[in-house]
């Protein structure tokens, strides 16, 4: 898929570049990701918006993938984004990301995040909570400014996807209830509380979303709450976000719609329920963030030791794992893969692919077909843009590694794989310790 290709060589190539010459040269784990699919993937968003007539507004969810270069090349496809940290706004700022297209989400902002936000002049915070309502408010004040809010509420929806990614069930850390009336507690506090101008809703129901039902009935509880805010809250509503949460291929077996037909069904949903109660079209907001770089991202490793249980199990292990991709320890996720460097030639025995780490769990594919792996083959395993590089970790004290943009067949390095030295970045020794000579 995108332009992913094998080439003369039996190479596999995304980008126009060969990613065996890639590995060689950034060395590996590497994270390759294929430019021209997250454009071609921001653009598909867009004309689906096009086609609806109604205003809108596309962010980038960040925490799939935050780096300078994926803010700025949002920013150049005309998204806007999403931030959940002080981190994550850091980035984008320093990216040169208009600060007025950043929304601030997130369960247990803290004061020092409000005030960088505030002082940035950022576009919206969409406020979670009671406590966060009377901080913000009062934090804007003290700093002469208004801050644009949306509520988040939990519309009491369950999805079909790992628990711990499914976040619009009523037993949610995330947003106000709708079910006790919460939501409509919050509206009316929130229009009068000083130093914020309410201007909408938002609900987000979980993520990896196969179906467009969760989204129909949580629109239609929304619409329901953003009559009620207008009529009986003299709330001026101008904005309904419905979130992300739109599927991926990772594997066989998975069929996710296209970006356009989560799109459709929203728009639809929408203006079916806004018509339904003579409400005015609101501005539709939603924000993707796995199927905007997640079948982007093909992660290539080195292939090192294996270790055959005669009649068990073969393992096949690489130079990365849980530290580069915690996914599959932490949800179960299912990935396929292939050997880049001999991309052409039939599977011929079933291995399981083994991270670097000291557990068992380092496991990042249980029974795969493919050929005879041997020492310094690399191993391709696709669809890892998302959640992979922004969940990373230095378990083991590995280093972070290296990520690609490639296009046209040019290959930008984007970010440089951590040193030594930056694991000890910001470690101190003690005076009263002698440090090694
Ligand atoms: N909006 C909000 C408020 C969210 O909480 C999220 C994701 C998104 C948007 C973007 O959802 P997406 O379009 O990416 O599905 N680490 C997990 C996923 C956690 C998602 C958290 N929230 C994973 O690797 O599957």
């Amino acid at each position: 898929h995108g332009t992913s290709r094998i080439n003369e060589k039996g190479h596999l190539e995304i980008g126009g570049c060969d990613t065996t010459e890639l590995a060689e040269k950034y060395g590996t784990p590497l994270y390759v990701y294929d430019e021209q699919l997250i454009r071609e993937t921001c653009r598909a968003y867009k004309d689906a918006f096009e086609k609806s007539s109604l205003r809108y507004q596309i962010s980038y969810a960040s925490k799939a993938f935050c780096t300078m270069a994926m803010c700025k090349l949002v920013a150049e496809e005309g998204l806007s984004l999403d931030v959940v940290s002080a981190g994550e706004l850091h980035t984008a700022l320093k990216s040169g990301f208009p600060a007025e297209r950043i929304h601030f989400h997130g369960n247990n902002k803290t004061p020092d995040e409000i005030e960088y936000a505030l002082q940035a002049g950022i576009g919206e915070f969409v406020v979670d909570n009671f406590y966060e309502l009377e901080l913000l408010g009062a934090m804007a004040v003290e700093a002469g400014k208004t801050a644009v809010i949306l509520l988040r509420v939990a519309p009491g929806v369950e999805v079909h996807t790992h628990e711990y990614i499914s976040t619009g069930q009523q037993d949610s850390k995330f947003g106000f209830d709708i079910a006790n009336g919460q939501a409509k507690q919050a509206i009316q506090t929130a229009v009068n509380t000083k130093g914020v101008r309410l201007v909408g809703l938002h609900s987000h129901i979980g993520s990896q979303i196969f179906e467009t039902e969760g989204f129909a009935t949580a629109i239609a509880r929304l619409a329901d709450l953003y009559e009620w805010a207008q009529q009986e809250a003299g709330a001026r509503f101008t904005k309904l976000n419905v979130g992300g949460g739109f599927g991926i291929r990772y594997k066989e077996g998975d069929e996710p719609l296209a970006p356009f037909e989560y799109v459709q069904a929203i728009t639809e949903a929408i203006k079916a329920e806004f018509a339904l109660r003579g409400l005015d079209f609101p501005e539709v907001m939603i924000e993707p963030g796995r199927s905007i770089v997640g079948p982007s991202g093909t992660t290539l490793y080195t292939i090192g030791s294996s270790k055959t249980i005669p009649g068990i199990r073969k393992y096949v292990a690489v130079n990365g794992g849980m530290t580069d991709n915690p996914r599959p320890a932490l949800y179960q996720s299912e990935y396929e893969a292939i050997l880049a460097n001999r991309a052409n030639e039939k599977p011929t025995e079933k291995v399981s692919i083994a991270g670097k780490c000291c557990e068992s769990g380092d496991m990042l594919i249980w029974d795969i077909e493919l050929p005879e792996a041997k020492p310094n083959d690399v191993l391709a395993v696709f669809c890892t843009g998302a959640y992979n590089y922004s969940m990373a970790s230095n378990y083991n004290r590995l280093t972070r590694p290296a990520v690609v943009f490639v296009k046209d067949g040019r290959a930008d390095l984007v970010v440089q794989r951590e040193t030594l030295d930056d694991l000890l970045r910001n470690d101190l020794l003690p005076e009263r310790m002698h440090a090694v000579k």
